[in-house]
């Protein structure tokens, strides 16, 4: 993929940005069978391929510039607003509402935070498309100064955006670059969008995580969905589950699903899909995944896991070995984790394994692995 905003250097994020797709995929497959490398006989399914471009369905954008020509992109070194409205790997939809959003941003006066001078409001736009059109945007203020001025003129930004959704407000007082803080005020009735993945209706509200590449995030559940259907567990954990896009996905009549996960907001979404979808055997709880499982007295048929980054780390990899699960599905957005934890349970051997690109023009990918007791 060719981008003119890294060819001019003006935003380096993309660190594989030129190198033709094909290279990418068989570079991220190679990183992932040497991270599995101590294993034998795995079976490697083929990569599955993402869009190169228009795949993301959230963009983050900084705000910068002045509040009657906002910038909505980076920060240069210095500090400054980098304009990067026509990213090309953030979804069409969201490059079209881009221009709403900065005439909302003068209409209302919500001054762009300026990092050097420590002065302003505004420091990030966060705006997520679902897969049917819909939009969710956040503004990320310093305070709520402009909060009186931003309801006041929703109303046009709504006109202006039909298909906006989910409004609010994140307040992120501290001047330091993290993306959002811990107080959220929702702007518009709805507080959730629907996401709608195969024949799953998912929920996102505006501060859980939601996989960034639908597509790739369809093709994800459905692996998970196939490897666990061919031995029908009467019982299912979802370990790290997010707003339940495994748990949902894994769903089946006679057959008892628990996701856990840290976010009690992901949970309580997680819980309304369920009930929407009619799905009595799948519960949600609010917990700690090692928390949960050193805890408990009898173990699921099947478990399946989708840590953050970091992994699921030494104490749940060995609850796992002696635990007697025969079977585990690792969903793992960083691989080396992945071959780490997986040597704390020697018992559970990966048998199959696959490559999903969640993230073209990066060295980051998704992997998921099928581990059988031997
Ligand atoms: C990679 S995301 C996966 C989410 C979900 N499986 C999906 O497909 O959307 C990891 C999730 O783990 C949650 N999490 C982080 N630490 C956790 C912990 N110690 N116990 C349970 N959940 C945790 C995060 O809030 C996040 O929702």
């Amino acid at each position: 993929m060719q981008c003119d905003y890294f060819d001019a250097g003006l935003c380096r994020s993309c660190t594989l940005m030129g190198v033709p797709y094909g290279e990418q995929l068989a570079a991220k497959e190679a990183h992932c069978r040497e991270q599995l490398a101590a294993h034998e006989g795995i079976t490697w399914l083929p990569a599955v391929a993402s869009a190169e471009r228009g795949f993301r369905n959230k963009a983050k954008m900084v705000v910068g510039g002045t509040v009657d020509a906002p910038t909505l992109g980076i920060l240069d070194a210095a500090g400054h607003g980098v304009d990067l409205q026509r990213c090309g790997v953030c979804d069409p939809g969201l490059h079209a509402a881009f221009p709403a959003l900065v005439d909302f941003i003068r209409l209302a006066r919500i001054q762009p935070y300026d990092v050097p001078a420590r002065r302003g409001e505004l420091k990030h736009l966060l705006v997520t498309i679902s897969p049917d059109g819909e939009l969710m945007v956040r503004f990320v203020l310093r305070s709520q100064e402009s909060l009186s001025r931003i309801r006041k003129h929703l109303a046009t930004l709504l006109a202006a955006l039909p298909n906006l959704v989910v409004a609010s407000v994140n307040l992120q007082p501290e001047h330091k670059a993290v993306l959002e803080g811990a107080d959220e005020i929702v702007l518009t009735e709805r507080q959730t969008m629907r996401m709608r993945v195969n024949d799953v209706e998912l929920g996102l509200r505006s501060r859980s995580f939601f996989q960034t590449n639908t597509p790739i995030a369809a093709a994800l559940y459905a692996q998970a969905r196939e490897w666990v259907a061919e031995t029908a567990p009467a019982s299912v954990w979802d370990l790290y589950c997010g707003v339940g896009g495994f748990a949902l996905h894994l769903a089946a009549p006679g057959r008892e699903v628990v996701g856990i996960e840290t976010s009690a907001e992901a949970v309580r979404t997680a819980e309304r899909s369920a009930a929407e979808a009619g799905l009595p055997g799948t519960r949600f709880l609010a917990d700690d995944a090692t928390a949960f499982a050193l805890a408990s007295t009898v173990p699921p048929e099947l478990v399946l896991v989708n840590p953050p980054r970091r992994g699921i780390g030494t104490a749940l990899a060995e609850w796992l070995e002696r635990s007697g699960v025969e079977r585990v599905v690792y969903s793992s957005c960083n691989a080396v984790t992945l071959g780490r934890d997986l040597r704390s349970m020697p018992s559970l051997r990966p048998t199959r394994a696959r490559v999903l690109d969640m993230f073209p023009q990066t060295n980051h990918y998704e992997a998921i692995t099928l581990l059988e007791r031997a």
